[in-house]
């Protein structure tokens, strides 16, 4: 799809379900990929960079099988059946895809040639191979350590116990699934936690995972290896990384009074919205319930006036994600907002430090943008009027439609196929709630 047009829009009202969190259903797909017995899959995010995984798992002995809207069945190889794929394997625009499957082929003894397209193959991945590389298995991959590559699984895997350098819970999930092919306990070290959808399913396919949370703020998660992973329905919670547009549009746009159904809420997610509250944001959670082992809601959002706050390093793991539209959040909002630690943002499916500077450039907000923070003069409205460069980036492309629907002069993206990767029906579900696209 090409260049789209967001305009200023009536009040956003109505009631809408956003798709299935992309976490959660890379990791569905590859725990149900390597259990033993059927498992269902409710709730399942069918955005690209999910459906270049399910066909990854199909290639290495998986039946995937979709059969309904978001209902698909996963009958699963065993932990340690992985055949070897006879074809590269393409994992289109996801570093989580990638990076997760690199770890699970890293403890098979099958060899598998990775890429991606022009994003992803842009991205780091010695991240990954570093700890891998202690496991057993062997890379040939591009200089500096990109896809294309060739990961040589281990035969014999060793178990591993490792600090992360960076907050990554691709990395620490892609350990823990190397470490499900070795014998005695993988345990991963994490300085802040991050997202932990990757223990909460392995516990609930059967494995044995520890959880400790040490004096000096760190988290260690242990694997026991070589467990039998068993079936396991899997109900999948709407993606509050993709409720975040529409919530931030309904905050920006006068008038406005929406419901985002079903968003999940788990802990390590929830940066954004616990800072929209501090900016005044009218935010409530209704029907609190735990579904499919993870807290979920529905949130009522009104239009609210914003105002700046200073955002902490350590809030960056929830929220990784929701920078780029937190910084549209922010131009709307009176004073100054301050994001710190957000040198991961540079290593995402864009530089997209340097992606948000250069959309706000372009749409007339006063910023400032550092190796690792971003500052933005809110000033209760964004000029607009600009076109921004999305640089292959679903989140780049939905935040600066978002800005565009409530900033004086129509904002432009030059490009939002990429937005199939994570939220699929975007356009469709933001337009049914009054948004103006063209
Ligand atoms: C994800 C982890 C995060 C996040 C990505 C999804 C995951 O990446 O940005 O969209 O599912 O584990 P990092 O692990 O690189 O921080």
């Amino acid at each position: 799809m090409p260049a789209q047009s967001a305009q200023i829009s009536p009040a956003l009202t109505g009631t809408v379900t956003v798709p299935g969190d992309k976490s959660i259903s890379h990791r569905a797909l590859i725990l149900g990929g390597i259990a033993v017995g059927e498992t269902e899959v409710t709730g399942l995010l069918e955005g690209d960079d999910v459906l270049h995984t399910a066909e990854c798992m199909r290639r290495m002995g998986a039946t995937v099988t979709r059969v309904g809207e978001g209902h698909w069945r996963v009958r699963g190889v065993g932990v340690g059946g992985l055949i070897e794929p006879a074809d590269i394997l393409d994992m289109g625009n996801s570093g989580t895809g990638a990076r997760l499957l690199m770890g699970l082929v890293a403890g098979h003894p099958v060899t598998a040639i990775f890429t991606g397209d022009a994003s992803l193959n842009k991205r780091p991945m010695a991240r990954v191979t570093e700890p891998l590389s202690r496991m057993g298995a062997s890379f040939v991959g591009r200089a500096g350590g990109k896809l294309p590559m060739a990961v040589i699984g281990a035969r014999d895997p060793m178990p591993i116990e490792y600090r992360l350098p960076v907050a990554s819970a691709q990395v620490k999930s892609a350990i823990l699934l190397a470490g499900l092919c070795a014998p005695g306990e993988t345990t991963v070290i994490e300085p802040e936690p991050t997202r932990d959808h990757s223990e909460r399913l392995l516990g609930h396919f059967g494995a044995e995972v520890r959880i400790v949370d040490a004096a000096d703020g760190s988290r260690h998660v242990t694997l026991r290896g070589q467990p039998e992973l068993i079936a396991a329905p899997v109900v999948v919670p709407g993606d509050p990384s993709s409720a975040a547009f529409p919530i931030v549009a309904a905050l920006i746009v006068p008038g406005s009074d929406i419901t985002v159904r079903n968003v999940g809420l788990n802990p390590l997610r929830v940066g954004l919205f616990d800072t929209l509250i501090e900016m005044g944001a009218r935010i409530d959670y209704l029907d609190r319930r735990v579904a499919g082992g993870e807290p979920v809601a529905d949130l009522r959002i009104r239009h609210s006036e914003l105002k700046g706050v200073t955002v902490p390093a350590a809030r960056a793991p929830s929220m990784i994600d929701e920078y780029p539209v937190l910084a549209v959040a922010a131009a709307f909002a009176r004073g100054t907002t301050r994001m710190e630690g957000l040198a991961e943002l540079r290593v995402k499916e864009s530089d997209r430090l340097a992606a948000v500077a250069a959309g706000l450039a372009a749409n007339g907000v006063t910023h400032e943008a550092g190796a690792d923070y971003l500052v933005v003069q809110g000033t209760g409205r964004a000029p607009g009027g600009g076109t921004v460069a999305t640089h292959m980036d679903h989140r780049i492309a939905m935040s600066f439609l978002v800005m565009g629907l409530a900033s004086a002069q129509p904002v432009t993206v030059d490009d939002t196929h990429m937005i199939d990767t994570s939220f699929p029906g975007f356009g469709g579900l933001m337009t049914s709630l009054g948004a103006i696209l063209s």
